[in-house]
């Protein structure tokens, strides 16, 4: 552990369990429930970006709560080690879906000053409006909009506004699962942004998670590859598209139009994502590796570190620095 680190995952993982009916007791098809995560370490330092990709159901989400101690995890440790003051850290969530994580029979007052009344931020009501003004303006809202309620506001002016509830906190770490793939598309470059101003001026330390590789890039200094519950790959965000080391990392950017950050025109990568409780033997990704071999099969793969201090989980060391190292029909457009 480096004075740097901020958040450190060692060996975690998380499995859901669920009750099996009487026939999958009888057929012993027991899979010892859903692996969500897998195994997963991690360092995110201060005042940087982390970001997390991977497809849906690869357990980002429940990496992200995780994180937020809103779970605790299966095995496996996540500590944030004491910060320079000794105090320990705060941490806010933005969630994906802004119309259900606001509550309605509150004004917009209420809801931003919550934080900042129960971490004893501001004192007397006069100071405590005068910051949920600040805010409201922060996230590009106006002072006025303290008066009216959620339901009052489009989704996009509601991330806003969860946006300034986070903030009111005065987090030292923000986990983002998410946040503009609920969004119409003319709206979520404005919110990325709005929280891209945000971290550069805040000095934020983040989590940010998100299916769209064109979104992490621009939001992330590294990012973390996630593959049904494992880490595969994790690279500073330049290194993982110059020179990917894992081929999912390769088959995501290929399926990523550049640097477009609307979530509808991702194009799904080739082959049927596997059941996570009953994941792959030896590599979970052999299914869908154009490069797979018998060790693949049977044997999981060693984490590799890289000279810049990444790493990535592959048997071979494969140059997937081009993009045609894939045959077309390795990818799928979306009709
Ligand atoms: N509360 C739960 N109980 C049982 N299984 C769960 C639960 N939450 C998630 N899972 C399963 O765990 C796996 C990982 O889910 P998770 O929500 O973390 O994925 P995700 O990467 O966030 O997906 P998405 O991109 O769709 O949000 C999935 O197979 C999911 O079905
Ligand atoms: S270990 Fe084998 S199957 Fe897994 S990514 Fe590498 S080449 Fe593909
Ligand atoms: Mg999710």
């Amino acid at each position: 552990m480096s004075a740097s680190d901020f958040l450190v995952l060692n060996h975690v993982s998380k499995v859901y369990r669920r009750n099996q009916s009487l026939i999958e007791r009888l057929k012993k098809s027991e899979s010892g429930g859903t692996k969500a995560v897998s195994d997963v370490s991690l360092t995110v330092r201060h005042g940087e970006t982390m970001g997390l990709v991977g497809e849906s159901g690869c357990g980002k989400s429940t990496l992200a709560r995780l994180v937020s101690g809103l779970m605790a995890p299966t095995s496996g440790e996540i500590s944030f080690p004491p910060n320079a003051s000794g105090n320990k850290s705060r941490l806010q969530m933005i969630f994906q879906d802004p119309y259900s994580s606001l509550n309605g029979r509150w004004t917009i007052e209420d809801i931003i000053a919550e934080p900042i009344r129960v971490h004893k931020l501001r004192t007397g009501s006069a100071a405590i409006r005068a910051r949920v003004d600040e805010l409201l303006v922060q996230v590009g809202l106006s002072a006025a909009d303290a008066e009216k309620y959620p339901q009052e506001f489009s989704g996009g002016q509601r991330q806003r506004i969860c946006i300034a509830r986070a903030l009111a906190g005065e987090p030292d770490f923000l986990v983002l699962d998410e946040p503009t793939s609920a969004l119409d598309v003319s709206v979520q470059a404005q919110i990325l942004n709005l929280l891209r101003d945000l971290q550069k001026n805040l000095h934020l330390t983040s989590l940010f998670i998100t299916h769209n590789l064109s979104v992490v890039r621009i939001m992330a200094d590294r990012i973390g590859v996630m593959y049904l519950g494992e880490l595969v790959e994790e690279a500073t965000s330049e290194e993982l598209f110059r020179k990917p080391r894992h081929p999912y990392t390769r088959l995501l950017i290929d399926a990523a139009p550049d640097m477009d950050t609307s979530d509808r025109s991702l194009h799904p990568i080739a082959g049927e994502l596997p059941n996570p409780a009953f994941p792959p033997s030896g590599c979970r990704f052999h299914t869908r590796c154009p490069f797979a071999q018998e060790i693949c099969r049977n044997t999981s793969p060693p984490q590799k570190a890289t000279e810049s201090g990444g790493m990535f989980r592959c048997h071979f060391d494969l140059d997937l620095s081009d993009a045609t190292v894939f045959p077309p029909a390795a990818q799928v457009r979306m009709a």
